[in-house]
């Protein structure tokens, strides 16, 4: 990943409710005009989602960052291609295939997938490696709520997930900065974590192309790149999957990318962040700030080695 720089602190907290609701209000009275702008119209509106008690209760990055500052290699390198390039993804038929160490292996149509459980919408800090960060409202559901359709045996230890290549919308894939298609990992108790989900929307409305329509994985206490966009399969395994970022650069991108301030990056601290639209830095909190809810996933190891 091309380098940026780090910035200040924010605690953890639960959003008090009546600030959510406020909030809400808010984000459904400014996202409904400002998206309209930027879906395909047979795409938009998923509705509002139920709040979640995981919402953090820091202001939403405005939509223009969060859909106009992306990485998605596939759309291109520089921050602003996938805004320029990805409404060329086509996003139907869609359909993901669950496999591997399972006992119902399934191929679910994205149509069945929207509606497989109550969307919640969820307010999650996004920190990228490079060191940056987003507050996202995202409309998703538990990941678990995915596999569940699927029964994982007990052997199934690691969730492998696979995403789209599509050479004739994509013109980043005929280049060889990555291994495609983007490959992403997490061990199935990280992936069964209720703070794990499945993003089909933000600020009320579908995802936007760029922000990995129709569905993607979205990991808040690892760094973005864990969160795999436009995902097509969903493999279960014994075995810890090598992912697009491992494969590229081993030495600077291990398997669990925790959000880690006292871990550098060979080449960077990643001890401070700088806020999309903000001016001055702050500190990288421990797991991103969701701590309280995650260290005990990592009990007994090292992570400075597991990086
Ligand atoms: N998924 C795919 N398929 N391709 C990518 O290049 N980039 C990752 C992640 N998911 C990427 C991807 C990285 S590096 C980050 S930081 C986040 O997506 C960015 O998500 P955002 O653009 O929605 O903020």
């Amino acid at each position: 990943m091309l380098i940026q720089r780090p910035e200040n602190i924010f605690p953890s907290e639960i959003t008090p409710r009546p600030l959510f609701d406020r909030r809400r209000e808010f984000l459904r009275l400014s996202a409904g005009v400002a998206l309209a702008g930027m879906l395909p119209a047979a795409e938009a509106k998923l509705g509002p989602g139920k709040p979640s008690a995981y919402s953090v209760s820091e202001t939403p990055t405005p939509l223009k960052h969060v859909a106009g500052y992306n990485n998605y290699y596939e759309f291109g390198t520089d921050k602003e291609d996938p805004a320029r390039t990805a409404h060329a993804l086509r996003l139907r038929p869609w359909t993901v295939q669950i496999d591997g160490l399972v006992k119902q292996p399934k191929t679910l149509d994205i149509e069945d997938i929207l509606k497989l459980a109550p969307l919640e919408e969820r307010i999650y800090r996004l920190r990228c490696v490079e060191g940056w960060s987003m507050v996202i409202p995202w409309l998703g559901f538990p990941v678990a709520s995915l596999l569940k359709q699927v029964e994982p045996l007990g052997s199934a230890k690691y969730v492998e997930f696979i995403t789209a290549v599509q050479p004739e919308t994509m013109p980043g894939v005929s280049s060889r900065v990555l291994d495609w298609p983007y490959v992403e990992g997490l061990r199935i108790d990280e992936a069964m974590h209720p703070l794990a989900i499945i993003a089909l929307g933000l600020y009320g409305d579908v995802l936007p192309n760029q922000n990995g329509a129709p569905l993607r994985l979205v990991v808040p206490w690892k760094y973005g790149f864990k969160s795999g966009k436009s995902i097509v399969r969903i493999r279960l395994t014994d075995k810890e999957p090598r992912t697009s970022w491992m494969k590229s650069a081993p030495q600077e991108y291990g398997f669990y990318s925790n959000v880690n301030p006292e871990v550098d990056h060979p080449r960077w601290s990643q001890a401070r962040e700088r806020r999309i639209g903000e001016f001055s830095k702050r500190n990288t909190l421990m797991f991103n700030g969701y701590a309280e809810q995650v260290s005990q996933l990592y009990t007994g190891m090292d992570l400075r080695k597991q990086f």
